[in-house]
């Protein structure tokens, strides 16, 4: 670490800062709210300029859409966590994933799914791909079963490292070697590591996706996503594409996430070394059989998270030998886990994973334990409580459970 080449948590606190007004010599710190609707022009000159530039492909807003000063300091600090050179704003992390599906896949083509992708993956395949006549398939995200799979109108790969419901990690530079071999662009979902504690495009991806909804807001106040980039081809054509769809952001919520990033690094590492005090716990109970967290020295993708990541996070998954009426007693005794989707934020999240998504993940069918049951998968984030106070929620509850 020097002053040429910063720690992320000195980057994260310096970049996207607002400039100086060149009268006054002074800036605020925080970055205001930039609402507007339109941008306008002191001149015709000006605006020719600015055209000009935004058809080279540089970001110059002409029209309130893109956003002015807020949107473009919270790019830049995307940019920089993720190692791109350009990002792009959409209204939520769903909306994220269409943009670079939409802009990389034309009519009569085929992607590559990883089979334990974030599951609406599935629902956007049912109801916009299968009209425009892409085909998805979804398959193990190794090079073998992708080789399997692979067809000669495939021009994506599609994958998500750790995956949803039991964080899969996935071997990301053999997976980028793979689709580099058959001319694939590689788009992966981070919204796990949110670019803070996992860099998929240092690792040769070629486009990140994430729903700044979790960590990067990290205040459960706002939805977003973010497509990031390097390539100047590929940045053109996930431009374009963010123009054409209209996928504006408001100028309040970029300032909430921009506010929230500035403490990405203290929250997550926070979160994270609860989760694994509450994996310590859950390891003694007698109903867990197994835990899913990359961190857990004992979960199947330990190694690979050793070797590709800086930290971790408060997601985890456990499978417990218990009725599915005792599961959903559990769930119900909880008093300081919320039930309900999200995760990222400050606050403890507790559901109940879908047996029929954990049906189709591969990485299901792989666990050694014959005794898992999909009807009792829960999956926990652990948010910002003190975690003794969560293991004892946790604890009741469990009693709660076995009594009832
Ligand atoms: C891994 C992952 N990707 C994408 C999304 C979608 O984000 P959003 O809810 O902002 O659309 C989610 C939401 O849960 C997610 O968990």
């Amino acid at each position: 670490m020097s002053l040429s080449d910063p720690h992320i948590d000195t980057v994260l606190q310096h970049s996207g800062m607002a400039i100086f007004d060149p009268d006054t010599h002074c800036a605020p710190v925080a970055m205001p709210s930039m609402r507007t609707s339109t941008v306008r022009f002191a001149n015709m000159d000006a605006l020719d300029k600015a055209q000009a530039a935004k058809g080279r492909g540089e970001r110059v807003a002409t029209y309130g859409r893109v956003g002015l000063q807020t949107h473009a300091a919270f790019e830049q600090v995307l940019c920089d966590l993720e190692g791109g050179t350009r990002a792009y704003l959409a209204p939520s992390g769903m909306a994220a994933i269409s943009l670079a599906m939409l802009a990389l896949l034309n009519t009569g083509e085929h992607v590559l799914v990883a089979d334990c992708a974030y599951g609406p993956v599935r629902y956007l395949d049912r109801t916009v791909f299968s009209r425009m006549g892409v085909e998805a398939s979804y398959c193990r995200a190794s090079p073998e079963a992708l080789e399997a799979a692979v067809r000669p109108n495939t021009r994506v790969l599609y994958i998500e490292s750790p995956g949803s419901l039991l964080m899969e990690m996935l071997d990301l530079p053999a997976l980028v070697q793979w689709a580099q071999e058959h001319s694939l662009v590689v788009v992966a979902d981070n919204t796990w590591g949110s670019g803070y504690i996992y860099r998929p495009l240092a690792m040769g991806v070629d486009v990140s996706v994430m729903a700044a909804t979790k960590y990067l807001g990290g205040h459960s106040d706002l939805m977003m996503g973010a497509v990031v980039a390097r390539d100047v081809g590929l940045n053109r054509r996930l431009g374009e594409n963010h123009y054409a769809l209209g996928l504006t952001v408001s100028a309040d919520d970029v300032w909430l996430a921009l506010r929230g990033v500035r403490t990405l690094g203290i929250r997550m590492r926070q979160s994270a070394a609860h989760a694994l005090q509450v994996c310590e716990f859950l390891a003694e109970r007698p109903e867990v059989l197994q835990i899913f967290h990359p961190a857990w020295p004992e979960d199947m993708g330990h190694a690979l998270w050793q070797r590709d990541c800086t930290g971790s996070n408060g997601l985890l998954s456990v499978a417990l030998d218990m009725s599915p009426a005792g599961v959903r007693r559990l769930i119900d005794a909880l008093t300081l886990f919320g039930i309900g989707y999200s995760w990222g934020g400050y606050e403890s999240l507790v559901s109940l994973v879908d047996p029929a998504a954990l049906a189709s993940h591969s990485y299901w069918a792989r666990q050694h334990e014959t005794r898992l049951s999909a009807d009792c998968v829960v999956r926990l984030y652990i948010g910002l409580e003190d975690p003794r106070d969560l293991i004892a929620d946790l604890k009741q509850a469990f009693e709660v459970a076995r009594q009832g």
